[in-house]
Parts: structure tokens; C-alpha cells; sequence
């Protein structure tokens, strides 16, 4: 078992990483419970699998709760979903001492932690990930948003959740497919800042991929760890925070532009540190080796590193919409060497031109 701690002030919270802890989620919110009704926001397959564990365990620490499904998908990220949750929310009566649980993965999460932080202006939030790319990124640090049809997390809150409960034994349902797009995630940290977390996926990808729970604590914990420090640092993504972003924008760009719907969020985040680590080899921040290395573990992991064929001036578009943007040029995170990466500002021109002649965008 290990326990993180996300340091924000008031806004401090704990993530609880061990496997079992959603037979005792009740146990471990029942003292930040302020005594509403508890509101768990899940969709149809990991409803199937895990709530009524989390249920049980709510019952038998007292705490009123009801389940509310989301058809599964991305494409229910949206803010129509959000009013249906919030009629829900109004149905069963829920308020400021109530509190939402999200149950599931990165979409559920982002989900009920937007509709969390702006329903009757704010209410508790706790998150529970169910698949790895949640465990190790998208439950840790408050970010939560929905998507326009234009673009991905266009609509958003800042909205730090009170606690993360991450169960690893969870992840053995999860498809391989999933597992290995959380890992394209944990390679992205690795990338940024950890080396030894960056080896330690290499070499233990086959463990990693049967879920094996010691190689998984190491990976999640690494990942929670380091994001709680950037967090810390950089609540609000002023800065610092940023880095985090290393494979996002042409990531982002990827899915917007094949409907969400053809590649997973990891994977396109894959493809999109495959771009980063050609641009960066190509405009001389990091060596050739460095680059190919990057590109020859990604590829061994199972994930993708060749770019859909993409229109230029459609991924550029979509760049440019993504909010990642500063004025007139696009801020790339970059890659100096396995354990570094770096801001730069990079023009319309440079990018357009990078486009065709190092990535082959038509
Ligand atoms: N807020 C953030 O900081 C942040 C960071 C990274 C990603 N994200 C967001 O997260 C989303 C992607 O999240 P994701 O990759 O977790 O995808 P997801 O939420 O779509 O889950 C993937 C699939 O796995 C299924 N599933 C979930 N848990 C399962 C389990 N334990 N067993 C079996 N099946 C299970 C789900 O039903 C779904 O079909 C994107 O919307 C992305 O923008 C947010
Ligand atoms: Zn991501």
C-alpha cells in the first residue's frame, strides 16, 4: 500500500494506491463525508464489474448513494451528457453535502469531476480510476473538462478531487489494449522527468500488460508521485505544468480529427511523443539516438508511432484550436533526452514546414 500526498493548502488531498481499496471506499470517505447523498457516476461495463463493491461498502459506513450510468465512449463526454447529470444530481436531491465519486476511467472521471466542480458551484469529489491511464494521469491533479464537437477539453473547471482511492486489483478486467494505452502515459512521464521510471516500463512491458500488481504499483505510484510534485508546483498550469503536455498537441490533434472515436487517448498521445521526439531530433534539441530510442521502446510496447495520414493544414487547424495555443505561434513541448523536456514557442511557418518534410503530412 502506498499513500500520496497532493500538497495545496486547503486544497490538500490523499491518493491511496492498494489493491482491494474500493471493498473499503466507504471506510476511507467516511470522514470527509459531510452527510448528502453520494452521487457515483460510472458507465454500463465498470458499473457491471465494480459497484456493487463500492455500494456495499458505502452501506455498511452509512453513506446514502446512488449509481448513475453514462453510456460508454468519449463521445459522451459532452456537455449534454452534463445536463443529465445534473438533472440526476436534482433528482436525488443532492448538495453541498453531498459528494460525486467517479468510478471509472478517464472519460467517467473527467466527467464527474466537470459536472462536480460547477454543479451549485462546487461540490465534494472523489475520484476512483479504473484503468491505468486514469491511475497514473487523469485522476491526479483537477483537471477536469468536457468536449466541444471542435475540440477535445474545451470546457473546463479546475476542481480538485478530496481523495484517490486507486484499487490495482481493478485493472485485471481491463482490456490489453487499455493497459497499453495507460502505459503510453507512463512512458510520458518517464520521458519528462524519470529515467528510472522510463527503464523500469521497458523492461517490466510484459508484467505491466498482464497487470501484474507489484510491476503496477511501481508505475502508478512513480507516475502519481511525479505529477503530485508538478501539481504542486504549478496548480493552475501557469508554467511548470505544461510539460506535462509532451505529445498532446499533435496527440490531441489525432483524435479530433478521426472523430475520437479510431484511437485511444494513449494512443494518440504515442504517436503524438513519436512527432515531438522527430521534430526535436529534426530542429537539433536532441540526437537521432535519442529520438530512435524513444520511438523503438513505444513500438516494442505495442503502441503506434506512425501518424494517420492527415491533411497539414487540418492538424494545423486543429492545433491551433487546441487551448494549449499562445497567441500567433504553438507551444511545444519538447524533448532534449529521456528524462528531459523543455517549452518552446514554435511558429505557424516552422511547424507547417516540419509538417511536410519531417512528419510527410500532405
Ligand atoms: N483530467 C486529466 O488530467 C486527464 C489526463 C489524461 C487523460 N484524460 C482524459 O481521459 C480520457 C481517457 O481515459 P481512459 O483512457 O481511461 O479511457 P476511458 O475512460 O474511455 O476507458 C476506456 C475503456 O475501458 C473501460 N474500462 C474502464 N475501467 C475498466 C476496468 N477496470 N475493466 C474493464 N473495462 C474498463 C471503459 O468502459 C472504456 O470502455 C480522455 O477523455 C482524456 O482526455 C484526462
Ligand atoms: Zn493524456
Amino acid at each position: 500500500m502506498s499513500k500520496i500526498s497532493v500538497q495545496l493548502g486547503e486544497r490538500s488531498y490523499e491518493i491511496v494506491i492498494e489493491p482491494g481499496v474500493l471493498d473499503r471506499a466507504g471506510a476511507e470517505i467516511s470522514s470527509m463525508h459531510r452527510g448528502g447523498t453520494v452521487a457515483v457516476i460510472s458507465n454500463p461495463r465498470v458499473a457491471g464489474l465494480y459497484a456493487s463493491a463500492l455500494t456495499r461498502s458505502l452501506d455498511a459506513a452509512g453513506i446514502p448513494h446512488s449509481v448513475f450510468a453514462v453510456p460508454m465512449g468519449e463521445r459522451y463526454k459532452s456537455l449534454s451528457t452534463c445536463r443529465k447529470l445534473y438533472e440526476h444530481f436534482l433528482d436525488i436531491k443532492l448538495d453541498r453535502a453531498g459528494m460525486v465519486i467517479a468510478l471509472g476511467g478517464g472519460v467517467i472521471g473527467d466527467l464527474a469531476g466537470f459536472t462536480a466542480g460547477t454543479f451549485v458551484r462546487g461540490v465534494d469529489f472523489v475520484q476512483i480510476p479504473t484503468t491505468l491511464l486514469a491511475q497514473v494521469d487523469a485522476s491526479v491533479g483537477g483537471k477536469t473538462a468536457v468536449d466541444l464537437p471542435r475540440g477535445k477539453n474545451l470546457v473546463g473547471v479546475f476542481h480538485q478531487p478530496k481523495r484517490v482511492l486507486i484499487d490495482t486489483n481493478t485493472l485485471k478486467s481491463l482490456p490489453k489494449r487499455e493497459l497499453r494505452a495507460g502505459l503510453a502515459e507512463v512512458f510520458k512521464h518517464g520521458i519528462i522527468h524519470d529515467q528510472y521510471l522510463f527503464d523500469f516500463t521497458r523492461d517490466n512491458a510484459e508484467a505491466l500488460l498482464n497487470a501484474e500488481p507489484t510491476a503496477l504499483e511501481v508505475v502508478i505510484r512513480r507516475s502519481c508521485e511525479f505529477k503530485a510534485d508538478v501539481v504542486r508546483r504549478d496548480e493552475r498550469e501557469s508554467g511548470l505544468r505544461a510539460i506535462l503536455n509532451f505529445g498532446h498537441t499533435i496527440g490531441h490533434a489525432i483524435e479530433t480529427l478521426t472523430g475520437y472515436s479510431r484511437f485511444k487517448h494513449g494512443e494518440a498521445v504515442s504517436m503524438g511523443m513519436a512527432a515531438a521526439a522527430r521534430l526535436s531530433a529534426v530542429w537539433g534539441y536532441c540526437t537521432q539516438d535519442a529520438c530512435n530510442n524513444l520511438i523503438t521502446l513505444l513500438e516494442a510496447a505495442g503502441l503506434p508511432v506512425q501518424l494517420p495520414s492527415m491533411e497539414r493544414d487540418s492538424c494545423l487547424a486543429a492545433i491551433q484550436k487546441d487551448k494549449k495555443r499562445a497567441l500567433g505561434t504553438i507551444r511545444m513541448v519538447l524533448m532534449k533526452s529521456i528524462g528531459e523536456v523543455f517549452i518552446e514557442e514554435i511558429s505557424t511557418e516552422k511547424l507547417a514546414s516540419a509538417f511536410k518534410d519531417t512528419l510527410q503530412m500532405q
